[in-house]
């Protein structure tokens, strides 16, 4: 019995893997799902449902339109690449990573015409065919009913700073929830369904907000939010559900211990609110889970706390001359490495690649921070860096003064 069971089993097993693999030769979802179909979503969404578009599509249409000229002007910056539907903080996330295909210029020089010019064409690779413009938890509630229907995947981006790429996929439905941008400061946040006694400074972020916008936002009102170092970055998406390390973790905790509240759209397309009161297993999931695994989520309220006074050290290093070898990078890594544990039990966070270090620390005085940064500094005079060694005092535009690794 046990045995033709088993056999049973394994025979269902192949009858699965051999649909799935037919499945594949044959069709997508996205090949059965009729114009009719889409128009309706459309429809459902106040037409805010869109086809995806590279971002380097003119310059494949005609190379010498204003629309081009702007793309090949604009093609490195992150800003520019987060603002629009079609570009990704990496470009091979725009490309499909089975065929190849993809619709790029070179990245070292955007203005080349050889990437455009025949017989290469401009193919959607991994953008998504279709997107909708997210403005409210509605949309997202319809679009989850629309791929329960047709099958086409579901994909979410803000930025497309993803650097695993899950905010692409190859004939998907994408929800782009970049427009989401409100943001609200409540100094005494009661997280729903909890009692008054468990208030606490809270900002409320929606899913589109990123850093540089959040930090401007919370400087405005006077209190400090611990995010990461690059200014692009969304709040609210994979950095927060991924973990959230920032320059002030090691002091203030990881972005997903700062979570008071999460509203999100779970598959069945139910708006749910999620906190240490309700929805407590899906709070939890939602802190470490990564984005976009356990729903959609429309916005965040996170722990607000004071302004505090920052330290700052910061190193900036010549660049060896093209073609030259340096061992800056590897001596300055062999500095931190001696002194890391000691640093971020002193208080420090920050960020450094190969000829940048920014480090901020929230617990210590002008004098003490000498000290402590004692073996970083040293090594950076004598190494020809330029070395900062200033005070951000509270209250002043700290955050949003503070340079990033990417702008040195
Ligand atoms: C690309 O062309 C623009 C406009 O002609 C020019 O301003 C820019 O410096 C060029 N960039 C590079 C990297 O050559
Ligand atoms: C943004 O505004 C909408 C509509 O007024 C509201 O429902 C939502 O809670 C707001 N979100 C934030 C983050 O303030
Ligand atoms: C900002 O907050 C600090 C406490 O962190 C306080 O000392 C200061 O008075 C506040 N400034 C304003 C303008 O409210």
């Amino acid at each position: 019995m046990a045995a033709s069971r088993g056999i049973f089993v394994a025979l269902n097993v192949l009858a699965v893997v051999e649909a799935v693999r037919g499945a594949q030769l044959t069709s997508h979802p996205l090949q059965h799902t009729s114009d009719a179909l889409w128009a309706g979503l459309r429809s459902e969404v106040q037409g805010r449902l869109y086809e995806g578009v590279p971002m380097a599509k003119s310059c494949f249409d005609g190379p010498d339109s204003e629309e081009c000229r702007v793309v090949r002007a604009t093609y490195g910056d992150e800003t520019s690449r987060s603002d629009v539907f079609g570009g990704y903080i990496n470009t091979q996330w725009e490309t499909c990573q089975v065929t190849g295909e993809q619709c790029l210029l070179d990245y070292t020089n955007p203005n080349s015409t050889l990437p455009t010019s025949p017989p290469n064409k401009c193919r959607l690779g991994s953008i998504s065919k279709y997107y909708i413009d997210v403005r409210s938890p509605k949309d997202i509630t319809k679009a989850f009913k629309f791929s329960e229907k047709t099958g086409v995947p579901i994909v979410v981006k803000n930025t497309g700073h993803d650097y695993k790429g899950r905010s692409s996929a190859p004939s998907s439905l994408a929800l782009w929830t970049h427009n989401l941008k409100n943001m609200s400061y409540h100094p005494s946040f009661v997280p729903s369904g909890c009692a008054r006694t468990k208030s606490s400074p809270g900002m409320t972020v929606g899913a589109g907000t990123q850093w540089g916008e959040a930090y401007a936002f919370a400087e405005a009102h006077n209190i400090t939010v611990v995010g990461g170092s690059d200014k692009n970055v969304g709040v609210v998406g994979g950095w927060l559900q991924g973990g959230g390390h920032g320059a002030l973790s090691n002091v203030m905790g990881l972005g997903v211990d700062r979570v008071l509240e999460y509203k999100v759209v779970t598959p069945d397309g139910v708006l749910r609110t999620a906190n240490m009161c309700q929805h407590q297993d899906l709070f939890f999931a939602l802190r470490g889970g990564g984005g976009g695994t356990f729903g959609v989520v429309t916005e965040a309220t996170i722990l607000a706390s004071p302004q505090v006074t920052l330290q700052a050290v910061i190193l900036i290093f010549p660049r060896p001359p093209t073609g030259t070898q340096s061992n800056i990078t590897r001596d300055m890594f062999t500095v931190m490495v001696n002194n890391t544990v000691r640093w971020a039990e002193e208080g420090w966070g920050g960020i450094a690649n190969g000829f940048t270090a920014i480090y901020i620390n929230p617990l210590l005085s002008p004098e003490q921070a000498a000290v402590s940064m004692k073996p970083l500094i040293d090594f950076g005079n004598n190494a020809s860096a330029r070395v900062i060694v200033t005070e951000f005092p509270a209250g002043e535009r700290t955050l949003t003064s503070l340079p990033t690794a990417s702008s040195l």
